[in-house]
């Protein structure tokens, strides 16, 4: 979370500064800042999103060639004026910005209060900077040598960006736990969380590693390890273009990414799936075939929507693998003290690639001697980079905070990495394998065609917008899918949702249905689906009002429901991808019928790199 950006070289810095951070704003929003160098130190800062900021600055003097600048997600310390980053020292002379928890802060903070140093602001990040000056002041050593020093008494996550009044050309930075990109160009560097702020400058890059600082001027970086060991920067060309980071005419992000689904699902199997020579190409699956094959157990560990593809992924993996498989929080399973063995497996499911709790159940699983198999959309993110193998989920970058393409991405992944285990074991038939690929085939042409029934899910948002409650119902594949409907309507309309499992809904959550209760059943045709509609009746029979995402076609539960909304006949593996988008779209609209900023919905932030 928060989004930072650094620049040095012969252009102005403030308009590159503003556009980036407007460009990582997904990332968090309360707070918006910036530190110019130009003959002094130059702080500007407030809360609220990076337009406002922007809006106040204008007619100032914003002239220099080096700076830095933040959106924030609060951490410690309410979003305010005073808590916004860049923070300055107490001798006026450093600012720094800060991505991540400083886990020890309060002890350092009571050290620092002790000789007498007092602080502007609650933030850990203030006092690691003062703590910084301290050392500096105290061993009479250079500022990289001081920012050392200081890492090796911090605990917690960081990346940071330190600028100083008495070098104006340096930007001295340093990661650990969250993301952090530097753009190589003429001589002139850039900074950021993602590559997003660089992406019309350059497209050579480093990703900085783990414990890695970087001192960077207009025309040198060096990178060094916390040892004061240089280290080779490793240059990597960015394989994202422009257009792919702006809206494209759409209102939103979130709505240009669930229409991109068709061509994003499409580019995930592009090259990998051949249906009619019955062919999966997957390196990351090839060249560790036996790992996965033999595997004792999956253990799927991801958070939020990726948790959710991780559950269709459970009940696939099982039914065509017949590998016992379990789905764990990655938030709940790193402090547990879970039981895994060498030959267990984890497919770790992330679209950032950044997720701290993933992160760090992944380096958990890894210690007890489990094969990671890492599920990513963001090429060279930190899971891509610590899981042993994997593949890319390639549905480009997603800005919207809602999850949306990333998902249907996943699932399509994680199906051709079942049926390729399933085909190598010999667990599923030839004619099943043929017909499976063949649906796969098919999905991006019925995604399209479920894209089209935006304008009527949009009469629907209307008609249900001002429910306070929205309970959501499927089985089998379709229960994660009720799942993560029930999670995008909480996100971006702020309407209490939950999602259950259909034959559950009789041990308690029945007891909610009334007539202004809407009841989203997941029901589109598969071995569960009469069990489905018998839920169904029992909705009707207590008044609820029964909305149904159904195959086209199925008029006796069209009949049974005040809504439909129908989606192609598809094989109930393969479902998940058409059923979900129908529930994206409800979500959007009735959150931007309700007035919210659906691509900055309240309190979250896109990347979740604090635990
Ligand atoms: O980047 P990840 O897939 O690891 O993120 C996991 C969750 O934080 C994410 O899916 C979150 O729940 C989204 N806001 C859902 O829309």
């Amino acid at each position: 979370m928060c989004g930072i950006v650094g620049y040095t070289g012969p252009r102005e810095a403030y308009p590159i500064i503003i556009k980036g951070l407007q460009r990582l704003e997904y990332r968090g929003y309360d707070s918006t800042g910036v530190a110019l160098l130009n003959h002094g130190l130059h702080v500007f800062k407030k809360k609220g999103k990076v337009a406002e900021l922007a809006e106040t600055l204008v007619g100032e003097n914003l002239h220099a060639h080096i700076g830095i600048g933040h959106t924030r997600w609060a951490t410690h310390g309410e979003p305010s004026d005073r808590n916004a980053h860049p923070h300055t020292s107490a001798s006026g002379k450093l600012a720094m910005i800060h991505n991540g928890i400083i886990e020890n802060y309060a002890q350092l903070k009571q050290e620092l209060i002790k000789k007498g140093y007092t602080f502007k602001s609650d933030t850990d990040t203030e006092v690691l900077l003062n703590f910084i000056e301290d050392i500096r002041k105290n061993n009479q050593c250079n500022l990289e040598e001081a920012l050392r020093i200081a890492l090796k008494r911090v605990t917690g996550a960081y990346v940071i960006l330190l600028i100083d009044e008495d070098d104006p050309e340096t930007i001295i930075a340093a990661r650990k736990g969250s993301p952090l990109v530097i753009g190589i160009g003429k001589g002139e560097h850039f900074l950021g969380s993602d590559a997003s702020p660089m992406l019309e400058y350059t497209k050579e890059v480093v990703y900085v590693n783990d414990y890695e600082l970087a001192i960077v001027k207009p025309d040198q970086l060096i990178l060094k390890n916390l040892g004061n060991e240089k280290i080779t920067p490793f240059v990597q060309k960015l394989d994202i273009e422009l257009a792919a980071i702006e809206k494209g005419g759409y209102d939103h992000f979130m709505l240009k990414e669930i229409n991109e689904q068709a061509d994003t699902v499409f580019d995930c199997l592009r090259g990998r799936l051949d249906a009619e020579k019955g062919t999966i190409t997957m390196a990351g699956v090839e060249n560790n075939i036996e790992k996965l094959t033999k595997a004792n157990r999956i253990i799927i560990i991801a958070c939020g929507t990726s948790w959710h593809a991780g559950l269709v992924a459970e009940y696939i993996f099982e039914e065509l693998c017949r590998t016992p498989v379990e789905v764990e929080y990655a938030s709940e399973f790193r402090y547990r003290n879970p039981v895994v063995h060498p030959g267990d497996v984890i497919f770790a499911i992330s679209q950032s690639g950044e997720t701290a709790d993933t992160l760090v159940a992944i380096e958990k699983a890894k210690q007890q001697g489990a094969f990671i198999f890492g599920v990513v959309n963001v090429v060279g993110s930190s899971i891509a980079r610590t899981s042993h193998a994997g593949a890319y989920t390639h549905a480009g970058p997603e800005i919207g905070v809602a999850s949306t393409k990333a998902f249907t991405a996943q699932l399509a992944v994680l199906t051709m990495v079942a049926l390729k285990i399933a085909k190598q074991k010999g667990t599923i038939d030839e004619e099943r394998y043929m017909h499976l690929l063949q649906e796969l085939h098919d999905i991006p042409a019925k995604i399209a065609e479920v894209l089209k029934s935006s304008e009527k899910i949009k009469l629907l948002a209307e008609k249900y917008k001002d429910a306070r409650d929205f309970l959501y119902l499927g089985r089998g594949y379709n229960f994660p899918v009720a799942l993560e409907g029930a999670l995008k309507l909480k996100e971006i309309s702020y309407i209490h949702a939950e999602g259950y499992p259909a034959a559950e809904m009789k041990h308690g959550p029945i007891a909610l249905v009334d007539e202004s209760l809407p009841v989203v059943f997941v029901a589109t045709k598969d071995k569960y689906h009469e069990k489905v509609v018998s839920n169904m009746q029992e909705i009707k029979a207590r008044k609820g009002r029964v909305i149904s995402v159904v195959t086209e076609g199925d008029d006796h539960s069209a009949s049974l429901s005040e809504s439909i909304m129908p989606v192609p006949a598809a094989d109930e593996i393969v479902a998940p991808m058409l059923s979900v988008i129908p529930l994206q779209l409800l979500a959007y609209y009735i959150g931007v019928m309700k007035g919210y900023d659906v691509d900055k919905p309240r309190n979250l932030a896109k990347s979740v790199t604090v635990e």
